[in-house]
């Protein structure tokens, strides 16, 4: 019986590993930035080099330039939806050996304690945020639970649908150093 119970247990591990392996990636596609109505933003998304292995979205105004650090790639969950469209992970593939080779970074958003916007970074391995592209092919970032709406004494009871946000900021800054 202990025999069967562990094989059983190996052979859901693996079919949950192989739905995890193969994601269904679609790319390359741009981001395109643009401000609300009356915005002067207008423009796009590249990848700027942040850290070793580190790459942050920075902001292009003008025309789409050319070149690998503006194009991105989607890597669908095939568990989780959020208003009708699949989430997972943007990717960004980070060229090395002199651009023969790329590797897979994704996007996190990096949050700290003592602010309320988080930066969108890419890195390696498990470091990842869930993403969205609504059906208007809008981006958005998504939560389960509204820490908003809680109120004291009663446990949050969360509806088990994701609410999709799109709260983006294009923040000017200057990295200084490396
Ligand atoms: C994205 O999906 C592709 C295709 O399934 C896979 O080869 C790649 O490792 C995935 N990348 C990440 C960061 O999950
Ligand atoms: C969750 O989403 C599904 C599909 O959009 C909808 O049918 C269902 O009513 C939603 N449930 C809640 C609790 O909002």
């Amino acid at each position: 019986m202990r025999f069967q119970l562990s094989s059983l247990l190996a052979g859901l591990l693996a079919s949950v590993v192989s739905a995890q392996e193969d994601p269904v990636q679609t790319g390359p596609f741009n981001l395109h930035i643009k401000g609300k109505e009356g915005s002067s933003i207008d423009g796009y998304a590249g990848s700027c080099h942040a850290g070793a292995a580190i790459e942050g979205l920075c902001y292009n105004a003008g025309p789409l330039p050319t070149g690998n650090s503006f194009e991105y790639y989607f890597n669908a969950s095939s568990y989780t939806v959020v208003d009708d469209v699949p989430v997972g992970k943007l990717i960004w593939k980070l060229p090395y050996n002199g651009g023969e080779a790329t590797v897979d970074q994704s996007l996190a958003l990096q949050f700290t304690v003592n602010s309320n916007v988080a930066a969108a970074m890419f890195g390696i391995g498990s470091y990842s945020s869930d993403i969205g592209f609504d059906k208007d092919s809008k981006f958005f970032s998504w939560a389960y639970l509204d820490d908003s709406t809680f109120e004291a004494g009663k446990a949050p009871f969360p509806s088990g649908n994701g609410t999709a946000y799109y709260q983006w900021y294009v923040i000017s800054f200057c990295l200084v150093g490396d």
